[in-house]
Formats: structure tokens, C-alpha cells, sequence
């Protein structure tokens, strides 16, 4: 496809930042960016989104992203918001609205009225920078769940390019969707794209339950298409593109020098002992406070795992002028506080906590170094990290413990440990298991997973999107290997066996 790659999403890959008098920018953070920068970065073309700043004295803005641009090799556009926008829009409607209802705690949703006009406002905003930006054969792509107005504010501006959308995110159930007291206009306006994209089977099949029960005159036909009984007739795509990371990128950086070294130094400071690995953006959805609990269990139930592992949990900081963001920080340190006054003897510390963004080299140093990585989330889109340690396990060696609700377990669940993040004793024992592990099996399951992330990486991703998007009546079908969460759930208690039928990687 020659056409030109116009990607729109709240962020840009890149975020400026007063320090001082100074402007300063810095990558930003997330799933989102760390996949679709590599995108941009090979096929070139133009990123739309917000520099995460408002326009303010003594910013040259514009210069400051023609220069990251030039550095990152494709170009940037930016959607300014006041104060007040980035409050209704960001935090009020995607970040209390969106986020915790798609992910199912709709007892943290605040449905305050005002946020959804800031988010229409916001995102008939965003329409206004593509059509001042958007070439006639440009592919138009819009990602997440802070722009999900944009192609129906787009038509109403006259433009009738294709539009194609993807969301990072789950999608709910109909009985958790319908909650939301704006659920028929979000529906008709995510109808206004001609491709929508999901993670797993499981969320593009909550989507179609919605549509079909809620938006009158829909029929959903085939396994893969909707169509719309409006004039003139016309049909959504609707498909599931498991997203993924740079999976050379990831290794070659894992195996460099400055890595390498780097890794050979935490190395040496946890020298004897298990390294178990958390990293994640400071959410409620990616239960960092229940891996606590569950590695406290583990060290309280299993006397063995004493002065043996050790829990390096890196949380980055996001979000936080929303108090639940706040809260959610307290409770962390709380408890880590808690296991630590618990459990420490001298000469060993049972958690340590990192709270701050890591670089590449030292991010890529800890997965070389992590006996086990826990990416435990109770609910998750898709969870990049998990396919990130994988891919930085150049030995082939490691033990993935992994949520059963994370989008990444549709597809990593052979190789992987899956718990539930509910299940603080099962989570205990999925580390004493993974502890406990003979070499053998973790080169086999870590053997499984990297082959894995390796074929299906960002590039595939990409193309399956691109080709479904461009032959309309290609049947959109699911990704190899993908299973139904719900078919797959294992003993918690147990390191499930791989399945006999499975070829084994080490013939
Ligand atoms: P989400 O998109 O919800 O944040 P993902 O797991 O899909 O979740 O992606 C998180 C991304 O953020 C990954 O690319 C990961 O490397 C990066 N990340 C998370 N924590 C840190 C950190 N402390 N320092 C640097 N990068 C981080
Ligand atoms: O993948 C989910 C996601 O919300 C992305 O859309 C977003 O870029 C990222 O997590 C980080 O969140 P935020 O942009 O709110 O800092």
C-alpha cells in the first residue's frame, strides 16, 4: 500500500514539559506509543495528537516538534487543548468515563454531564486538525478510546475518505457498555468508521452484542462484517488485530552492549536470588496492589522463598491529577511498606519499589535480568510488556506469570503461567511454582512464547490491518493461534503442563 500513513491519537510519541524556564521534550509512555512509533519509524508519515501541553509564553512549540520529528524520522501535527479541554476531555470523559468502565469498574466511572460535551467538543477538535492536514489518498487511521467522535464529526465536515479505527483498549460486555448514559450516540458514532479494530475475539464480540442489541436497523453478518441499514447502504468492517511491539528492536537492544552491562551490574546486586519482575504505568486495572499481596502470601506461606526472590515492581508515574491515580499510589507504597516491615531480614529486601520512567537500556537491562516477569492486570487491552520481556529473553530462559484478563493471554497462554489476579493464593503459588521451575521447562515455555511474539509482531499486526482495511469483502479473520479466554482456564494452583499436541521447539 503507497498511500500515506495519517495516524491520529490523543498523544503524540513525544511530550513536552516545562522544567524551570526551559521546554524540554521526552517519549512518552504507553502501549500506544511504544507500538506504533516502530510503524511510523518504517513506513514514515504524519502523527496527529496533543504535545501533552497547553500553547503557552515562551514555547515554540512548532519548533520543538519539527525538531522530534526530524529525530524520529516522520512528521507531527499538533491538537492544542486549553486547561479546561484537557480536563473534561483527558481526565474527566476518557480517563473517569472510558477507561474504568471498558475495563469493567464502572463503581470508579464519574458520569458527570459536562465531561461528555468537553469530549465532543474535544474530538470535533481533532477532526478539524485531520481535515487542515489529510492528502486525498492519505490512509486515515484513528487510535483508542479518546476518539471515538472523530469520524462522525469528520463526516459532518463533508469528508468521505475511509476512516479506520482501533481501539487499545477492551471493549465491555453490553450489561457493563450500557451503563453509560451516552451508550447509542458512543455506538453510532464508532458505526461512523468503515474499519474497527479489536485486540481479541472476546472484545470484538462484546462490541457486536452491543450494536446488535442497542443501534436499531444493524444487522451483524458473518464473522466479520456489520452491516448498516442506512442510505446509502454501507458496511463496517469489523475485526481483531492482536497488537504487538518491535520484537527485533526489543532483542537486538537486549543484546547490546550497554544493556548487556548494565544487566551484569543488577545482576551482581541480587546475586543468589530469584529476580521476579513488575512493570507497569501506575493504573488501578493493572493490579499492582494485589501482586503485592500475593508475593507477601507467597513468602508467608512458602518459608523456602525467603531471602530467595525478590519483587522488583517499577510503576511509572501516569495520570495523576485524578485522585483515584493518587489513592491508588498510597495504597502501593502502603503495602510494600507492609511486606518489607514483614519479611526483611538484613542483607535482603523482599520488594523493591521503583516508582519513576525507566530508559530503554535500563527498562531492557531488567527483563534480561528477571528470573520471572508477573504481568497480573485484572482487566487489560493488551499488556506490551509481557510480549517485551519475551522478546528482551535472548537466552530463551525466564517464567511469564500472566493475568487470564490480560488481551496478551489470547495468545501467550501456552507458554505462559496464567492466574487470577483475584486469587491472592493462586497467585502465591503461581510464584512458588515459577520459582521453583526446572531450566528445561522454562526454556520450552520461553521457546513457545518468543516464536510467538516473534511472528506475530508490530509489522504483522500492521499488515493484517492494512489488508483487511483494503479489500472490503475480505473476511477479517481471527489471528492463529488465538483462544477464548474463558476455554482456557487452567488450575490455578498448578503450572499447567503444555499441551501434548503442541510441537515441542526444542527438536
Ligand atoms: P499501557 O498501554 O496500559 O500502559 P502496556 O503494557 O501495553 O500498558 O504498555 C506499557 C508501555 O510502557 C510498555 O511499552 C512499557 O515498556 C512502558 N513502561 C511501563 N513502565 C515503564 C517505566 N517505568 N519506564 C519506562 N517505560 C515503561
Ligand atoms: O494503551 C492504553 C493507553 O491509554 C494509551 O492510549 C495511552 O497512550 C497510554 O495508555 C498511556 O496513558 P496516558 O496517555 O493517559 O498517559
Amino acid at each position: 500500500m503507497s498511500s500515506r500513513l495519517l495516524v491520529v491519537s490523543n498523544r503524540l510519541p513525544v511530550v513536552i514539559e516545562q522544567h524551570g524556564e526551559q521546554w524540554c521534550s521526552r517519549p512518552g509512555s504507553g502501549g500506544l506509543v511504544t507500538a506504533l512509533t516502530p510503524v511510523l519509524r518504517q513506513r514514515g508519515g504524519l502523527w496527529i495528537g496533543w504535545p501533552g501541553t497547553s500553547v503557552q509564553k515562551g514555547l515554540d512549540l512548532d519548533g520543538m516538534l519539527a525538531e522530534a520529528g526530524e529525530a524520529a524520522g516522520f512528521n507531527f501535527a499538533a491538537v492544542n487543548l486549553t486547561s479546561d479541554e484537557r480536563d473534561g476531555f483527558y481526565y474527566g470523559f476518557s480517563n473517569e468515563i472510558v477507561w474504568p468502565l471498558f475495563h469493567g469498574l464502572h463503581t470508579r466511572c464519574n458520569f458527570d454531564p459536562s465531561f461528555w460535551k468537553a469530549y465532543r467538543a474535544v474530538n470535533c477538535k481533532f477532526a478539524r486538525t485531520i481535515k487542515e492536514n489529510v492528502q486525498e489518498n492519505d490512509f486515515i487511521w484513528v487510535h483508542d478510546y479518546h476518539l471515538m467522535h472523530v469520524a462522525k464529526e469528520l463526516r459532518e465536515v463533508g469528508l468521505r475518505q475511509k476512516i479506520s479505527f482501533f481501539l487499545h483498549i477492551p471493549f465491555p460486555p453490553p450489561e457493563i457498555f450500557l451503563k453509560m448514559p451516552w451508550r447509542f450516540d458512543v455506538l453510532e458514532a464508532l458505526l461512523e468508521f468503515d474499519v474497527l479494530g479489536f485486540q481479541t475475539q472476546g472484545y470484538r464480540r462484546n462490541f457486536t452484542q452491543c450494536i446488535s442489541s442497542v443501534v436499531p436497523g444493524l444487522s451483524v453478518r458473518g464473522r466479520g462484517r456489520v452491516m448498516t441499514t442506512k442510505t446509502p447502504r454501507r458496511a463496517v468492517q469489523i475485526g481483531v488485530f492482536p497488537i504487538s511491539i518491535d520484537f527485533e528492536e526489543f532483542a537486538d537492544k537486549a543484546a547490546s552492549e550497554e544493556t548487556t552491562a548494565r544487566a551484569g551490574e543488577i545482576r551482581e546486586e541480587f546475586a543468589g536470588r530469584k529476580l521476579m519482575l513488575g512493570v507497569d504505568r501506575l493504573d488501578y486495572t493493572k493490579g499492582i496492589p494485589e501482586r503485592v499481596k500475593a508475593f507477601g502470601d507467597a513468602l508467608d506461606r512458602y518459608p523456602e522463598l525467603r531471602e530467595k526472590v525478590t519483587l522488583v515492581q517499577v510503576v511509572v508515574p501516569s495520570r495523576t491529577a485524578i485522585h483515584e491515580y493518587q489513592d491508588l499510589k498510597a495504597e502501593i507504597e502502603k503495602l510494600v511498606s507492609e511486606v518489607n516491615g514483614r519479611h526483611t531480614v538484613p542483607g535482603w529486601v523482599p520488594i523493591h519499589y521503583v516508582f519513576r520512567n525507566l530508559d530503554r537500556t535500563e527498562l531492557t537491562a531488567f527483563y534480561r535480568t528477571a528470573d520471572i516477569m508477573s504481568v497480573t492486570p485484572l482487566r487489560d487491552g493488551m499488556n506490551l510488556v509481557a510480549k517485551e520481556y519475551c522478546a528482551c529473553r535472548i537466552e530463551n530462559d525466564g517464567v511469564l506469570i500472566l493475568s487470564e484478563f490480560a488481551g496478551t493471554a489470547a495468545t501467550m497462554h501456552r507458554g505462559a503461567l496464567l492466574v487470577n489476579p483475584h486469587d491472592q493464593e493462586g497467585m502465591a503459588d503461581a510464584i512458588f511454582n515459577a520459582v521453583m521451575m526446572g531450566k528445561k521447562e522454562r526454556q520450552m515455555r520461553m521457546r513457545i512464547l518468543r516464536q510467538g511474539v516473534r511472528k506475530f509482531d508490530v509489522f504483522w499486526w500492521l499488515d493484517m490491518f492494512l489488508k483487511a482495511s483494503n479489500e472490503q469483502d475480505a473476511e477479517l479473520a481471527a489471528p492463529p493461534e488465538e483462544y477464548d479466554l474463558l476455554a482456557l482456564l487452567p488450575p490455578p494452583s498448578v503450572a499447567p503442563p503444555i499441551p501434548a499436541h503442541l510441537p515441542d521447539p526444542t527438536r
